[in-house]
């Protein structure tokens, strides 16, 4: 009898991180005695039939680097015509004896009705949102909030120079965790987020407040879903959705841009971070962490403890049902927002 195989994909927008998970279930793996089978492009590479074997030597120091050496997509075999079937097809016929699937809601929640059709599967979390209910952090999510507090600090010296203020756009659809933590730690002066509609009236008042103040520029941190009071339709680039339903995201700090300067009369600029968030090498923390959650994963296929997911809770990492994870978005509490809201102004 050969060795018992198993798959590993990456699936959703990647996040750092992602090839430490990777390099920890191969490796593990291998001295467990499994073949580890990569399959490429998230979903579609199971669609597809597209795979690599990786090996130790193939994932020689990947941790470093950002990305997933197995390519992502956000393709959803519930949106193929005969989807489902052939992805539990295609993995009988790779010969593979359990699955682990390495992704967000979206990619999770395939993986959970997979499970719930027989198929061996665990799942890892990952999200730059950090916005996955079951476990207390994703990797990608550190990286992410450094990118945004460096991108800050930068905005500072140059909106001081030019008594202006600086608007800038951060990823987060339905929470607002990069925007705050990011935000904190970079010295933003207001922060808007998806969990708590905003008031422009309220934005200009403080902003004008600095100037009275002596203060001639503000940095204003906007999440890409924040909304402003009273309206319910996110600010979109482009119509249309994806695969799983998402509208594309953006335009909010132009839109911001414009009204502040009209109504301040301050001269106002925008920035959008989009995906120099998600893009290059993860931060110690985030490799680190995503390496412990791969060892996670690989001792659960060893434990046959499939449709499940491996977490982070309360310091320790744990398995939980993947039903779990995908039933429950975790956004910001208002208590979280209000003990930002002392340093706004
Ligand atoms: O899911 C993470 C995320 O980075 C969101 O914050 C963002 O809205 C989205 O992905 C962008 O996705 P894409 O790269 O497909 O435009």
């Amino acid at each position: 009898m050969g060795k018992k195989k198993v798959g590993v994909l990456t699936g959703g927008g990647d996040a750092p991180g992602l090839n430490a998970v990777i390099r920890a279930v191969v490796v593990k793996g291998e001295k467990l005695g499994y073949e580890i089978i990569g399959i490429k492009d998230g979903w579609r590479g199971l669609l597809e039939k597209s795979t690599e074997k990786i090996t130790t030597e193939t994932v020689e120091d990947i941790h470093r680097e950002g990305g997933t050496i197995l390519g992502t997509s956000r393709t959803n075999p519930y949106k193929e015509e005969g989807g489902e079937q052939k992805a539990i097809e295609n993995i009988k016929q790779l010969g593979l004896d359990a699955l682990i699937a390495i992704g967000g809601d979206d990619t999770l929640g395939v993986a959970n009705k997979l499970s719930k059709k027989g198929v061996k599967v665990v799942g890892v979390p990952k999200t730059i949102d950090n916005d996955l209910s079951a476990t207390d952090i994703c990797f990608g999510f550190d990286t992410a909030i450094n990118r945004v507090s460096e991108a800050i600090d930068s905005l500072h010296t140059t909106a001081k120079s030019h008594h202006r203020v600086l608007v800038v756009e951060v990823m987060g659809r339905h929470a607002g965790w990069i925007t705050l933590e990011g935000g904190i730690a970079g010295g933003a002066h207001v922060i808007l987020i998806p969990e708590e509609p905003f008031d422009l009236e309220e934005i200009c008042k403080i902003i004008n407040k600095r100037k009275e103040n002596g203060k001639l520029y503000s940095i204003v941190a906007v999440a890409e879903g924040a909304l402003p009071k009273g309206d319910s339709k996110f600010f979109t680039q482009a119509e249309g959705t994806d695969a799983f339903g998402h509208v594309k995201l953006g335009g909010i700090a132009k839109a911001l841009e414009k009204e502040i300067e009209k109504r301040t009369g301050i001269e106002t600029r925008s920035v959008v971070l989009g995906h120099l968030q998600r893009g290059g090498s993860p931060s110690a923390f985030d490799r680190y962490f995503a390496t412990r959650l791969g060892l996670k994963a690989i001792d659960m296929v060893e434990k046959k403890e499939f449709g499940k997911m491996a977490a982070l809770k309360k310091g320790e990492l744990v398995s939980v049902p993947l039903e779990e994870a995908v039933g429950k978005m975790r956004t910001v509490d208002k208590e979280l927002l209000d003990e930002a809201k002392v340093f706004f102004g």
